[in-house]
């Protein structure tokens, strides 16, 4: 496939690759594939392949020269690949980071497949992945996971290796892929001295090889590499992956804004060639269109959006502020008008027995109580608007889950258009999951988290372990699991299921179970 060009370079390797002579293709000499493989965005009859070069992760461009390669790909029917149904080549480039992005098409619906690549006489683990049901069928059930939030140097992605053994058809990854800042050469956390990082990982990341090669590093992880090869991911970013808490062009520091916009666009730009996403997600520069919609059948729509590139800088300069009026401002967005009149009419078109609205910061109001009930201006607290929009319209399309990232900790919530008034029917359900590795060991509760549950009476759960939501949804029923993990600082932690809720299609309200 042929890429389209971003509308400026970005980084010395795109320079250098796009004004010199095609190379030829080589042969890698050492295993190219230590990054793993990676499946995403189902459609009912294809879905994205992807891998990368990186015969050595941990140094610049993978330790790959400029040089071009073939990588071959095959799709079979079974894990053994007796039956191969689709196969080709493709060119790992290094103005790409040597990524490999496959759109395979003219698959069966609801079905299936098993993936892998082979270069140079090197063959890549296998992948599993699975199409989306027809666009006329009524398919009882989707089982899904959401995860966010895996900070290398926090702790090991055990949760994944538990979230590899569930049964599910969607992963949905809803930010904080990757932590910008700073890792020491053990991994912070993991205390792995076996890792020996270079030091350019003590740098935090802002040109286009820094963040490829922080991409590297997460990518080398085993467990994350099983919940990737196990399941199709939909993947949405936050701050993260760029900065902490940036709001479209505004950095949180003091910088020239064209500098920041570079910044994004090297970001941006990695973000693409890491995950398993299509053309129409690659950036142009600074500029990338995340926010996309997949169908499960006529069960549900899910609706991905990205709330960090369009939105207006935080009110009242940011964090927990108390008595901010200018959250309310109807001026101010957290999706630009483009993506909310896109939503709403999107919610009120899907034809979809639910609404999924994949997302990255918490909907639901959250405050601290007392004369000084303070809120988060990063989340949807800053933005009143937007949220009032939103769930005013949720309020007419039964069936409105909103699926979030971000805080690190585990909240089941409620959703009203007044949450002051909380005899007022629900319109909606959020499902916050935690972090998978973020913040690292975690507890139970916190003394901030039960002043929340206390103050807020849409909160029905708050817990401050690390792991990922998994949730079963049925034609009037969705079911979901807080799978939690005791520690993350050690190896082999166990998986358990913390709390489980379910809540009605038509008669929103989370039900313990
Ligand atoms: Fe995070």
């Amino acid at each position: 496939m042929l890429p389209r060009r971003g509308l400026f370079a970005l980084g010395s390797a795109t320079l250098v690759a796009a004004l010199a002579p095609a190379p030829a293709a080589a042969a890698p000499r050492r295993y190219p594939f230590t990054l793993g493989v990676a499946s995403g965005d189902p459609l009912p009859d294809g879905v994205i392949l992807w891998t990368r070069l990186a015969p050595s992760p941990f140094e610049p461009m993978g330790g790959l020269t400029y040089a071009s390669h073939r990588v071959s790909w095959q799709l079979a029917r079974d894990d053994r690949f007796r039956t191969v149904i689709r196969s080709g080549t493709a060119t790992a480039t290094a103005e790409y980071g040597h990524s490999v992005h496959v759109d395979v098409r003219g698959l069966e619906p609801g079905r299936e497949y098993w993936y892998r690549f082979r270069t140079g006489g090197h063959v890549s683990a296998t992948g599993r992945t699975r199409t989306m049901p027809a666009q006329g069928s009524s398919p009882g059930r989707l089982r899904f996971a959401a995860a966010s939030c895996q900070a290398y140097q926090d702790g090991w992605f055990t949760a994944y290796r538990h979230l590899a053994a569930e049964d599910l058809d969607l992963v949905f990854f809803l930010g904080d892929y990757i932590y910008e800042g700073a890792i020491t050469p053990d991994g912070g956390n993991r205390f792995d001295t076996s890792l020996r990082l270079p030091d350019t990982y003590t740098l935090a990341s802002d040109t286009l090889d820094l963040y490829r090669m922080r991409y590297a590093l997460y990518h080398t992880d085993p467990d994350l590499q099983a919940a990737h090869a196990a399941f199709p991911w939909v993947v949405t970013w936050d701050d993260h992956e760029v900065q902490d808490n940036y709001a479209a062009g505004v950095s949180r520091y003091p910088v020239d804004p064209v500098d920041f916009l570079v910044h994004r666009a090297n970001a941006y730009r990695a973000y693409w060639e890491n995950l398993p996403l299509r053309l129409p997600q690659l950036p142009a520069g600074p500029d990338a269109l995340l926010y996309r919609r997949l169908r499960y059948g006529d069960l549900a729509t899910a609706h991905v959006l990205d709330t960090r590139q369009y939105r207006s800088d935080q009110a009242c300069g940011d964090n927990l502020r108390a008595g901010c009026a200018a959250r309310d401002d109807a001026g101010r967005t957290i999706l630009g008008r483009a993506q909310r009149d896109w939503l709403l009419d999107g919610m009120s078109d899907s034809g979809t027995h639910w609404n999924l609205i994949a997302q990255q910061v918490m909907m639901a109001e959250c405050h601290y109580g007392g004369p000084a009930a303070r809120m988060d201006m990063d989340k949807w607290d800053g933005y009143a608007a937007d949220r009032r929009a939103v769930l005013l319209h949720a309020g007419r399309v039964p069936g409105t889950v909103v699926l979030t990232g971000d805080i690190h900790f585990n909240y089941a919530a409620d959703l009203r258009v007044d949450f002051a008034r909380p005899g007022t029917p629900a319109v909606g359900v959020e499902l916050v999951c935690t972090s998978i590795s973020s913040g690292g060991d975690g507890s139970e509760s916190t003394p901030n988290l039960e002043q929340q549950l206390a103050f807020n009476p849409h909160l029905r759960f708050a817990n401050a372990q690390r792991g990922y939501v998994r949730a079963e949804l049925t034609r009037e029923r969705l079911r979901a699991d807080y799978r939690v993990v005791p520690y993350v600082t050690r190896l082999d932690a166990p998986i358990l299921t913390r709390a489980s809720f379910v809540t009605e299609r038509t008669r929103p309200g989370l039900v313990h179970t």
